[in-house]
């Protein structure tokens, strides 16, 4: 059931609803033709996209799930395979020096890409999960005592809830959670009154994965930093669809999943500000992060290997870095500005169907649309939507508290990339339309 009749549905309340809502009033002029994506000529990258599922052109609109992989990614993985596979850093042979220069290629490419200072700085972990629990694990239990607070927001994944609920538990502190309004936004003002000289951490997502929010990140560091408290961001759902950088956003740490931005699935990246991880201990102990052990006593490797105890997920590592250098190629800017567009358009058809709830309508979006058909199990919308080949992720999304602020246990949620097309909107919105009559 829906927390309120008043949700906005259709174009016409949304723009009434708020006053600067992510849907321009007056369309923006169109644009150069260099500025553009190609997009038809980019789909061609993807091979996944090019198959049938139920005798129907799959259509795949769950990104926010997982990404597909353009072919550089797949080669880039086969190439290392086939060709330079061998573990790296321990080796003095010449497959050893191969896969440690492919290896740490793919950190120099990551540190460009999200504007760190240097390679120090970047920690291959397996995902944006396992970037926040060595977070909470390592800074965390270092600097949260008992009667101190942790911040995390109602928008948050169940990955950027847990680890800090039980590193709450395990020290005696609390967990304590900026709201949003019905729109789905950050209230900035409640956030303000939750900041106070208990506080120790902050958890917030770059976007919400479940609604789509895209939430005021920069504001929450500057207003955190001003009082000494150090903010992580969990970037999962954010550094696919906008140029992100995390000098200018001032992060302390920045956690994202390399297969969420068209890169293998097991790789994962954190970025932390160099002095803090020089401060923390390492996570895990085991070969790599060691300079020398004796049984009376270890040193650790220097950054950033400190935290990369055992073997890596190297081939991850390299398809990570052909994927960053695709979408390098393609132009982050050009991608936020074809997404934008093709957002505003799903929003509007989407509003269009009766009964139709869209949930989250915040007035910066990314990529996800979240919904509810009053009357109609989301289960059986989706059902259907894979029979015509078009695949949704329904339920909770791994967010629940997100869910239900609006009274929800369950939504159907398309989430777009750049390879999606007007066309496959229009496929959706009348698969929608059939499987409600
Ligand atoms: N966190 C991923 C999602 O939102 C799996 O679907």
């Amino acid at each position: 059931m829906l927390a309120s009749s008043s949700l906005p549905c259709s174009l016409a309340d949304i723009n009434e609803a708020s006053s600067y809502y992510f849907l321009p009033k007056n369309p923006a002029p169109p644009l150069p033709t260099d500025q553009e994506l190609a997009v038809e000529t980019i789909r061609r990258d993807f091979p996944a996209l090019h198959q049938q599922i139920n005798g129907r052109p799959l259509i795949w609109l769950d990104n926010a799930a997982t990404t597909q992989k353009p072919q550089s990614v797949i080669d880039a993985v086969t190439h290392f395979y086939s060709q330079d596979n061998s573990n790296v850093h321990r080796g003095a042979h010449t497959l050893a020096k191969r896969a440690t220069d492919a290896y740490e290629g793919a950190r120099e490419k990551v540190m460009h890409f999200i504007g760190a200072n240097s390679v120090e700085e970047i920690i291959f972990v397996r995902s944006a999960t396992e970037a926040i629990n060595l977070v909470a694990q390592s800074y965390g239990r270092r600097v949260v005592g008992p009667g101190d607070e942790i911040i995390v927001s109602i928008l948050d994944h169940h990955a950027n809830i847990v680890p800090w609920q039980l590193l709450c538990e395990e020290k005696g502190a609390t967990l304590r959670v900026i709201p949003v309004n019905n729109n789905a936004e950050i209230i900035v003002e409640e956030y303000e009154k939750l900041l106070n000289s208990k506080t120790r951490f902050i958890a917030i997502p770059h976007v919400s994965n479940s609604l789509g929010t895209v939430v005021p990140i920069k504001i929450i560091i500057d207003m955190a930093h001003s009082l000494g408290i150090p903010v992580l961001v969990d970037g999962a759902q954010g550094i696919p669809h906008f140029k992100t950088d995390v000098q200018e956003l001032g992060a302390d740490f920045y956690a994202f999943s390399g297969h969420k931005l068209f890169g293998p699935t097991g790789i994962g990246v954190l970025y932390g500000k160099k002095s803090l991880l020089e401060e923390i201990p390492p996570w895990q102990g085991g070969g790599n992060m060691i300079k020398n052990v004796t049984f009376e006593h270890t040193t650790f490797n220097s950054l950033p290997n400190k935290f990369e105890a055992g073997t890596g997920h190297i081939a991850g590592a390299v398809g990570l870095g052909a994927a960053i250098d695709y979408l390098t190629d393609l132009g982050l800017a050009k991608i936020e500005i074809y997404e934008k567009d093709l957002m505003a358009y799903a929003t509007e058809t989407l509003c269009n169907i009766p009964k139709l709830h869209l949930i989250g309508t915040a007035a910066h979006k990314a990529a996800i649309l979240s919904f509810v058909v009053q009357g109609v199990p989301s289960g059986r919308i989706a059902e259907f939507l894979d029979r015509q080949g078009i695949a949704v992720r329904v339920g909770h999304h791994c967010a629940q508290p997100s869910l239900r602020r609006f009274g929800l246990d369950s939504t159907i949620r398309p989430s777009i990339a750049f390879y999606n097309t007007f066309a496959e909107i229009d496929e959706l919105v009348w698969a929608i339309q059939q499987s409600i009559r």
